[in-house]
């Protein structure tokens, strides 16, 4: 088959290369002409593990390209994937349509034979039928359909989701169209992998209620840390305990300063924003979003805290500033929040981030950057785990002990025990729910 991928972002990039990687001819496309250079040239602009040696092995197959040129991508495709951002649309918590419906537009002028136009990104519900009426007005004459495709894969596992997803979820409404989609799932199907095929709002709607559950799920073990703290239980193990109910899984239940990245504060967000147009309030997720912003909060009161009330002046060491490991991705991280505070507050803050400092450096003005947890951690009064990174979790507590001028931690995703920090020399160990 011959796939356009429109937008080579996380999604499009990561999607694109696997299915080139099972066979399918796919040309990616981007309006960020820098980025589609840097492709070419063989580098990839993100931090994704596994993505460089996938990539470069389906370039040189000649099974994977990139240009800037969409009408190009698309003259002859089988398949049109529309993977653009969906961001929060400013003053009103609405999906911003402008990149989807921009795209469409451009795909409605450069389809030359039948093709299926995909929309991978995530979508309020009825986005792909404002899609499909978009490209007929545009061009009465043009032979497509459309299809829902959300994506579940996540940043810094994102090859492997792809590659062995829990399920692949179509919305579609001709069998031609099927046909297509089934074509190009077929190395997964073959292996067993579970295809979902529905209508489209109701695929559109698969991916709100999924990340909406999600996200949830977070938060509920958030909540439950909070009354842990007032308690005297420790969380890690009432999510051990609770997490063995197979009704309920162990995943998502890891207590910690909120959930952040480029999915989850926008699609609950856009989620509770489709409920309230159709009178249909998303009370729970709306409950949610409300709840996720006072545990960011309530991450830098401990903070404070720590520090006997003020940080002015104070040193504050923080380790990672990404939404989560394994991806060089800063939307919406609890760092955003949680670090400006700080340096609005008097503190002087140090940084450590394996990958996040090419994004970061811009979003998180008055910090000092350093190269390790030790040189972060060197005369400071307080060290933050913000994020856990692989290499955060095997430090040398006593040689991070002896640089610091105030021994404290405040272990924000509980990878540390409080006794193993303590006995290596640390006078104060603060996690969260514990
Ligand atoms: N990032 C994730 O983990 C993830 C997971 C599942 C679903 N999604 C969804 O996938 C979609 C894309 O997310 P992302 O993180 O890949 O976004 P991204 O911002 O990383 O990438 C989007 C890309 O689209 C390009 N673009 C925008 N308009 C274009 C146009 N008209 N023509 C060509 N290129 C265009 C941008 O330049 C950018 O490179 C979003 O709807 C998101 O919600 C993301």
């Amino acid at each position: 088959m011959r796939i356009a991928m429109i937008g080579t972002g996380y999604v499009g990039l990561v999607s694109g290369t696997c299915f080139s990687d099972f066979g399918h001819k796919v040309i990616c496309v981007d309006k960020d002409a820098a980025k589609i250079a840097r492709l070419q040239a063989g580098e990839v602009p993100i931090f994704e593990p596994g993505l460089e040696a996938l990539l470069a092995k389906n370039t040189a197959s000649g099974r994977l390209t990139f240009t800037t040129d969409l009408a190009a991508a698309v003259d002859g495709a089988d398949a049109v994937f529309i993977a653009v951002g969906t961001p929060t649309r400013r003053g009103d918590g609405h999906a911003d349509l402008t990149y989807v419906m921009a795209a469409a537009a451009e795909i409605a002028q450069a389809l030359t034979g039948y093709a299926v136009v995909v929309t991978k990104s995530t979508v309020p519900v009825g986005t792909n039928r404002a899609v499909a009426n978009a490209i007929r007005a545009a061009a009465p004459k043009a032979e497509f359909d459309v299809a829902s495709n959300p994506e579940f894969l996540r940043e810094g596992a994102a090859i492997d989701d792809f590659m062995h997803p829990d399920r692949v979820v179509v919305g579609v409404e001709s069998k031609k169209a099927k046909k297509v989609m089934a074509e190009l799932y077929r190395p997964l199907s073959l292996r067993e992998f579970p295809m979902v095929y529905t209508d489209l709002e109701s695929a559109e709607m698969i991916k709100y209620a999924a990340n909406a559950f999600l996200a949830t799920k977070i938060t509920f073990i958030n909540e439950i840390a909070a009354l842990c703290e007032r308690v005297g239980a420790d969380v890690k193990a009432v999510a051990k305990g609770v997490g063995m109910d197979g009704r309920i899984g162990d995943k998502f239940l890891h207590a910690g300063p909120g959930y952040g990245g480029s999915c989850f504060p926008k699609d609950t967000m856009a989620l509770a924003r489709i409920g309230q147009d159709h009178a249909a309030p998303m009370q729970i997720v709306e409950t949610v979003i409300k709840v996720n912003d006072e545990v960011k909060r309530r991450m830098i009161d401990k903070i404070l805290d720590l520090c006997g009330g003020s940080v002015r002046h104070k040193t504050i060491a923080i380790l990672g500033v990404t939404f989560k490991p394994n991806t060089d991705d800063m939307r919406d991280a609890p760092s955003l929040t949680i670090v400006p505070a700080l340096v609005g507050a008097g503190a002087k803050v140090r940084v450590t981030d394996p990958q996040g400092r090419h994004e970061g450096e811009a979003l998180l003005p008055g910090v000092k950057w350093t190269e390790s947890p030790y040189q972060a951690a060197s005369g400071a009064h307080l060290v933050v785990m913000l994020t856990e990174w692989n290499e955060f979790r095997g430090l040398d507590l006593a040689k991070l002990a002896r640089k610091m001028a105030e021994p404290q931690m405040a272990d924000l995703r509980n990878v540390y025990d409080r006794d193993e920090v303590l006995e290596a020399g640390f006078t104060r160990y603060v996690g969260v729910g514990r």
